[in-house]
């Protein structure tokens, strides 16, 4: 397949550049790199040394033998993606090129601002340049598990029978999104089923729950591929954050009670679901929604298989509750559904000591690099 991966230096869509290019696939990365400008403006920094993308590609390619294309662009650049799509007319689009952090979002009008306008016009703009040369791409975007929020009833995959006044119908499931961050991602999601219904398009949007991990097997092939991976209040999600401060000793801290139950997956599944989600797209006119995780846990559940992995590797730690910066429910309902990656052959890794100490591992060999100052939140849902 021509394979295009919007946000390619990120995290998430580097780690499956190289896993996709290895599998035989034509792949072209595009990234504007405003993750870095935006850890400049932060004052953060991913904890693995990073090789610019270009050197990173470079070296790939000179190893393998099926070339990644690399071309830095913006999505807020209508020409640039029109010009893209009509030079490769890909078969499969995975959209990562989004401003993933909820905080970042929350912390004042300015960054909310961006990340919606970046998120939800970027979108358009792929939108429209689909439409214009490439109507029967399967575009593969991803959205979150956060876009539901946490009902008081069970979360169907994207989609509710409804029975209202004697009457039936199928209705997009209603979102009650925690952030500024998660909100773009309901719009995205409105607009991506729009175009769907209006153009004939064929779309996954990929309701992603939180991920963890530090490597896959293509990363693993030389440091020089390592992804970038946080663990501060700005990017770092849970488990990767809650793994750097047990390696430097540190209590793990729990926002609120700890009783928020969330889905989490693994980045090696992550690549996995993409792949399988691009293997068996979806059909003309199809808005089709996957949740995609592979485990639901609260935090104090990860706190307390983060702290036995970690005295298995002899660090001692515990977790003490800090006051929660964000607005949610802590003791809620929370029952959603993910059997559709499942059924069509997802093997999931299930969080255990091994995979927790393979974290640990990696992670101990850079703990000076971990920045502690960048890890407690500073930046509240409410002021
Ligand atoms: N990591 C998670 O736990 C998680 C969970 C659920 C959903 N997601 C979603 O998955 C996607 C990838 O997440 P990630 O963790 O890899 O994030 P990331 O920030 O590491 O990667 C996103 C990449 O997109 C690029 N980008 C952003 N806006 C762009 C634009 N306008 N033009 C070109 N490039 C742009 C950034 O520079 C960055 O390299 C995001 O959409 C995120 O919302 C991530």
């Amino acid at each position: 397949m021509k394979i295009l991966i919007l946000g390619g230096d990120g995290y998430l869509g580097w780690p499956t550049a190289m896993y996709l290019s290895k599998k035989g696939h034509a792949v072209t990365v595009l990234d504007n790199f405003v993750k870095k400008k935006i850890e400049n403006e932060q004052n953060i920094r991913p904890l693995f040394p990073q090789v610019p993308l270009r050197e990173r590609v470079n070296l790939w390619n000179k190893n393998i033998n099926n070339p990644i294309k690399f071309i830095m662009g913006d999505m807020l650049n209508h020409r640039l993606l029109y010009d893209t799509l009509g030079e490769i007319k890909p078969d499969s689009i995975i959209h990562y090129a989004e401003q993933p952090s909820a905080p970042y979002s929350m912390r004042g009008r300015e960054s909310c601002y961006f990340t919606q306008y970046n998120n939800v016009m970027g979108t358009i703009n792929l939108l429209f340049a689909m439409k214009k040369h490439c109507p029967e791409a399967h575009l593969i975007k991803l959205g979150t598990m956060g876009e539901y929020g946490t009902p008081n009833i069970d979360i169907e995959e994207g989609w509710l029978n409804i029975e209202h006044k004697g009457r039936k119908d199928r209705v997009m499931y209603p979102k009650k999104p925690g952030s500024f961050y998660h909100l773009s991602k309901v719009h995205d999601s409105n607009n991506i089923e729009f175009a769907c219904r209006i153009w004939g398009f064929k779309c996954t949007d990929l309701n992603q729950g939180v991920v963890y991990g530090v490597d896959t097997n293509e990363t693993k092939l030389d440091e020089k591929f390592s992804t970038s991976f946080h663990y501060d209040e700005v990017f770092g999600t849970v488990i990767n954050r809650f793994i750097c401060q047990s390696v430097i000793g540190r209590d793990l801290t729990v926002y609120g009670n700890g009783s928020q139950t969330r889905g989490y997956l693994n980045i090696i599944d992550t690549i996995k679901c993409i792949e399988i989600a691009a293997n068996n797209p979806a059909k003309k006119s199809e808005f089709r929604v996957f949740n995609q995780y592979t485990e639901v846990l609260s935090i104090n559940g990860i706190a307390k298989k983060v702290i036995k992995a970690s005295s298995l590797n002899g660090i001692k730690i515990n977790h003490t509750n800090i006051k929660n910066p964000r607005v949610e429910e802590e003791d809620h309902y929370y029952k959603p559904s993910n059997t559709s990656l499942i059924s069509l052959g997802l093997n999931p890794i299930k969080i255990n000591d091994d995979v927790l100490t393979e974290m640990i591992k990696k992670v101990l060999k850079h703990k000076d690099r971990i920045l502690i100052n960048t890890v407690m939140p500073n930046i509240k849902w409410q002021k």
